[in-house]
């Protein structure tokens, strides 16, 4: 058996958590490989909205186990958070999670330091969710990280007061202010990580590894999108981990020939939360109507997201980089009240025109686009794929035709029941 990859193609928040949680009865184990709670993944049923951020979208059901890999990087002090808001629910966390005892830790100091380093770098600014993500990583490829086994042992107070001096020297450097709020994390932090080790901490790899043997399913869920991986997106306006499929190896420890089909998700335009390139930007009142048709707010910060129209050759490029096998269409329903729909299928940059992304991200992109037809009709209520409007179907052919991949599934709507598959997965 194989390891299916479901994965963000654009800027992130392309509704992985939704399509997750709507693929998960198909798999035993769902498996969390990058990122952390810089993550904000929704997903909806019986008119409840569910945020996660560091625990699989397969968490609602009970046929699943849920596995945050080694490639991960875990807030104690947000997990704990984030599992007791389930368990008020009903949901049983302890018995369907389980946790790599490789995955490294957050510490209240790595969050100053993410703040320390956004403040220095001023207009430059990345756009971090602030959540402690680029100094963890800095840590772990430092080698001064310190994983989630390490709380099992006795050195481990030790540990932590040495990396956390290193972080206070660090951040004098920045000559960061507000370190009072230091204690008041720090105490929660500590009390979270007792928390934790109630929880199962396991050789996460082995676990994957034997339930390929035994011929389980196994979905692993991406965190970001492909256009915020640190090697291949608009670096330095990147998170700090390998979002794409390659990360999935690395994340989870599983060889690349173990896997099989790859789920690339975008949304039927595009958005950015955070600084960086965006080619298709909309700054006026028609990304204000995407923005609103969309509802397109972070669901970890809350920022506006900024909003634009479909960019094909980056999606291109994504599909590219990860293998694409299938497509998924996300939030086909928020193009409705658009008579006319435009495309982006290649970009003039320094007034030569090209299909490919160039390394450059400050030279000057005109985004070249197609119009396509609006379908003006609404498609929150269809349930059956041959009621799909022509306008529409023939958006997603205009879409498959130029990246050569099929798009299998249409959402059209936040809600689990508003999910058309087109071929049986
Ligand atoms: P993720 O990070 O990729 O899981 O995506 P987010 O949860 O951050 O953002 C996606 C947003 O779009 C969430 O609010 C979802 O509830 C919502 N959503 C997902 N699919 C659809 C869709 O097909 N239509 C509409 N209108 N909303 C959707
Ligand atoms: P999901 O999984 C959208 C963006 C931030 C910022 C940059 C770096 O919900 O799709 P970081 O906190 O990693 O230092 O931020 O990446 N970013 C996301 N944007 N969705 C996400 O996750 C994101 N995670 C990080 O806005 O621009
Ligand atoms: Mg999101």
């Amino acid at each position: 058996m194989k390891v299916d990859v479901l994965l963000g193609l654009q800027w992130g928040d392309e509704g992985k958590g939704k399509i997750v949680d709507v693929l998960t009865p198909k798999y035993d184990v769902i498996s969390r490989f990058q990122g952390g709670p810089n993550a904000g993944h929704t997903l909806e049923f019986n008119g409840i909205k569910h945020v996660l951020h560091l625990i699989p979208s397969g968490i609602f059901h009970d046929t699943a186990k849920n596995i945050i890999g080694n490639g991960v990087v875990v807030d104690p002090a947000i997990l704990m958070e984030e599992i007791s808001v389930l368990d008020k629910m009903g949901v049983d966390v302890k018995s369907r999670l389980l946790l790599s005892k490789k995955a490294h830790l957050i510490l209240p100091t790595h969050k100053l330091l993410d703040a320390a380093r956004e403040e220095a770098k001023g207009k430059s600014k990345i756009g971090s969710t602030l959540k402690g993500i680029g100094p963890t990583y800095t840590d772990k490829i430092g080698r001064d990280g310190i994983r989630i086994g390490d709380i099992f042992c006795d050195n481990f107070s030790d540990k932590y007061q040495a990396l956390k001096a290193k972080h206070i020297q660090l951040l004098n450097f920045y000559n960061f202010t507000k370190i009072e709020q230091l204690a008041e994390l720090e105490d929660k932090w500590l009390n979270s990580i007792e928390k934790l080790k109630q929880f199962e901490c396991v050789d996460s790899e082995y676990y994957i590894n034997n339930k390929i043997s035994e011929n389980k399913k196994i979905l692993a869920e991406g965190a970001q999108g492909s256009l915020l991986d640190v090697d291949f997106g608009s670096y330095p306006f990147v998170t700090s981990s390998n979002t794409i499929c390659a990360g999935a190896c690395t994340g989870l420890g599983i060889a690349p020939s173990k896997i099989g089909k790859v789920f690339g998700i975008f949304k039927a335009y595009c958005t950015r939360v955070g600084s960086g390139p965006f080619p298709t930007e909309l700054l006026d009142e028609v990304g204000e109507k995407l923005r609103k048709n969309g509802n397109e707010f972070g669901s970890t910060t809350g920022r506006p997201r900024r909003c634009g129209w479909l960019d094909l050759p980056s999606l291109k490029y994504s599909i590219m980089i990860n293998g694409v096998t299938d497509l998924i269409m996300t939030k086909a329903d928020v193009l409705s009240d658009f008579a006319n729909i435009p495309v982006c299928t290649s970009y003039k940059c320094n007034g030569i025109e090209t299909n490919e992304i160039p390394f450059d991200i400050d030279c000057d992109i005109t985004p070249v686009f197609t119009n396509l037809k609006g379908w003006n009709e609404d498609l929150t209520s269809v349930k059956d794929l041959s009621k799909l409007p022509a306008e529409l179907m023939d958006y997603v052919k205009f879409i498959e035709e130029y990246v050569n991949v099929p798009v299998t599934i249409i959402s059209v709507g936040p809600d689990r029941t508003q999910t058309l598959i087109r071929t049986e997965l």
